[in-house]
């Protein structure tokens, strides 16, 4: 039987294999970009009307986003970090800084059927956390994403994305569907793990599915290409109701 790589169990599982070096894997071997991706994410992030947000970090994995959040809102209220995988958390807790840990909270679920309450967030961010979601489940995570935002609150989506046009795609796609694999199978014991991100982003694209999603659940979206397209983000705002009629 053929798997689905879409189940949020084998999701789980891949994400608990891959928790323990998923940090220098993805910093290495993105050959840094993701870290500026991270940054230029939270950058999408305007200075709402709270000093003191609320923020939910969707997909958040190991926690890698939260230090350049800290530094844009340092006074955040606090931080609700969303992932499937245990595994992932453990590691984010372990590497969670003192003074930062009071600020995060940990929720162990599913993103596309969590019971965060409605109208909570001032602010929500999702870096790399797209890519394992097939078309159906953008279209939940949108609604969740509409649901969980205060009116007027603001999102930031980021993902490794495939660069259809650009004219280096062969020499990237050479990297993330041969080279990787390689280095994987020669560096982490055989393991085929972290490959499956050239398999994932393939297929996800970029995120202009998701950028429609959000658009069909009535939110302001903007939909940008980073590096030729390697990587896209789609960010915008709840609009606050009646707000478009008086502007
Ligand atoms: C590539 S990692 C990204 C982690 C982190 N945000 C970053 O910037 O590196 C993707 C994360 O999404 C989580 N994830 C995948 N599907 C999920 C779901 N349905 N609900 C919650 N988390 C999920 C995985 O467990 C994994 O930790």
């Amino acid at each position: 039987m053929t798997k689905d790589i879409y189940d949020p169990a084998f999701v789980a599982d891949l994400f608990d294999r891959c928790s323990s070096n998923y940090r220098w894997w993805s910093a290495v071997t993105s050959l840094g970009f993701i870290e500026r991706w991270r940054k230029q994410c939270v950058a999408l992030l305007q200075d709402g009307p709270s000093d003191v947000p609320d923020i939910v970090d969707l997909m958040a994995g190991t926690g890698e986003v939260w230090p350049h959040l800290l530094v844009r809102f340092p006074k955040a209220n606090q931080i609700i970090a969303v992932d499937i995988s245990h595994q992932m958390h453990v590691h984010a807790v372990a590497r969670l800084h003192a003074d930062r840990a009071d600020q995060i909270t940990h929720i162990e679920a599913n993103a596309l059927q969590t019971d965060l309450p409605a109208a909570h967030a001032d602010m929500l961010i999702s870096t790399f956390g797209l890519k394992t979601f097939n078309a159906d489940q953008q279209r939940v995570l949108a609604r969740q994403i509409a649901r969980i935002l205060k009116p007027g609150g603001q999102f930031a989506l980021i993902e490794a994305s495939d660069p259809k046009s650009w004219v280096l795609r062969p020499f990237y796609r050479f990297y993330l569907d041969r080279m990787l694999p390689l280095v994987e199978r020669l560096f982490l014991k055989g393991a085929q793990d972290f490959s499956m991100i050239g398999t994932y982003t393939r297929n996800f694209r970029d995120c202009g599915q998701m950028a429609d999603a959000l658009r069909a659940e009535g939110l302001d979206v903007n939909l940008r290409q980073h590096f030729f397209g390697c990587a896209s983000s789609v960010s915008g705002k709840k609009p606050i109701a009646g707000k478009a009629e008086q502007d």
